[in-house]
């Protein structure tokens, strides 16, 4: 059995404007110590599908399908079970860490509070594990300065500090949602190396929600490419960049800047992410697909599954370009 399985999920906001389909049937599993990157353009549904499996959907919204994580029923659970299972078996990461961090707490009593908490363990104790997992995401002379309030600290700092905070009780799965966006390219580079070092020393699962394909590569295991709240394609991280089943992942490669070629050159997609609350009837990327056919405006392709790919394309997979 997967860590966390996820089937048919689908996300409904309700709004004065009719419902906004965020996230329309999708499915993916993640096993123990397994990386996967969820990549798409902003609005294609990544951080809603998080947010179901973590019970975090805004009021307005709901979520039906599955998700088990460890064989234990997410959708069903009410608050209480929850939060048992939130930062002690799976835990998130988001953008900005101000969110997670209390700016009017020292780093050492918001820490602290979370291993007395869940794992029941004295002030001092926790004090000196904080200590310990601060040392692990490398912030400098972590003794010291643990009894700094979070301003203290520059961006890339705040943000080492949040994933100690998520890792605290040994997470199984950790969920990174854009965790170097906010990030400049150094720091970003070593936030990566950080999220790497902690998968080899805690053998943690981690979802990396990205809309930077750039980033993927070299630190997941596999990728998934989400548009219009759907699959578009899964597979093996360097089948994904080396050989692309879709054009809509065609086009975000061409867009990832790379070493060994002008900045000049990078295209971007032409058009605009769908309005999710008129996804079009066939694929959702088909009215900005270079290679459309006919069919595509349609028809929603039905998702392919081979041995280690999945993909929703009417395009033959020799001719994506
Ligand atoms: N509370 C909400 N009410 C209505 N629509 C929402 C709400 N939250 C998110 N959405 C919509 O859900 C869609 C998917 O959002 P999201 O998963 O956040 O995208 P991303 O891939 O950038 O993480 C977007 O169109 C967004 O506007
Ligand atoms: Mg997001």
């Amino acid at each position: 059995m997967s860590l966390l399985e996820i089937e048919d999920l689908r996300v409904t906001f309700t709004t004065a404007d009719g419902d906004v389909n965020a996230v329309n049937g999708l499915s993916l599993n993640i096993d123990k110590g397994e990386t996967l990157a969820i990549v798409g353009e902003s609005g294609s549904g990544k951080s809603q599908t998080a947010f179901a499996a973590m019970g975090l959907l805004a009021k307005n919204g709901r979520a039906t399908g599955q998700a088990w994580f460890d064989g234990q029923d997410l959708l069903a659970m009410n608050t209480h079970q929850l939060n048992k299972i939130r930062s002690k078996d799976m835990a998130m990461i988001f953008q900005d860490p101000m969110t997670s961090l209390n700016p009017y707490l020292r780093v050492s009593d918001q820490m602290a509070e979370v291993l007395m908490l869940h794992q029941g363990l004295s002030k001092s104790a926790a004090v000196t594990e904080a200590v310990r997992m601060l040392d692990a995401v490398r912030i400098p002379d972590a003794r010291a300065r643990i009894t700094m309030f979070p301003h203290e600290f520059s961006g890339g700092m705040r943000q080492r500090i949040m994933i100690a905070m998520s890792l605290l009780c040994q997470p199984r799965l950790l969920i990174a949602d854009e965790p170097t966006t906010a990030l400049d390219v150094t720091v970003q580079a070593q936030i990566m190396q950080l999220l790497g070092d902690i998968r080899q020393e805690f053998g943690t699962a981690i979802i990396l929600i990205t809309h930077d394909l750039g980033i993927v590569a070299g630190f997941c295991d596999r990728t998934l490419v989400m548009y219009g709240g759907q699959i578009m394609e899964e597979g093996p991280t360097n089948d994904i960049f080396s050989d692309p089943s879709h054009p809509y992942t065609s086009g975000l490669l061409q867009a990832v800047p790379r070493l060994d070629k002008e900045t000049a050159e990078l295209a971007t997609i032409a058009g605009e992410p769908p309005d999710m609350s008129r996804l079009p009837a066939g694929c959702p990327f088909s009215p900005r697909c270079a290679q459309v056919l006919d069919n595509c405006t349609a028809e929603r392709p039905s998702l392919e599954v081979t041995p280690d790919r999945r993909r929703a394309c009417h395009l033959p997979v020799q001719e994506v370009a």
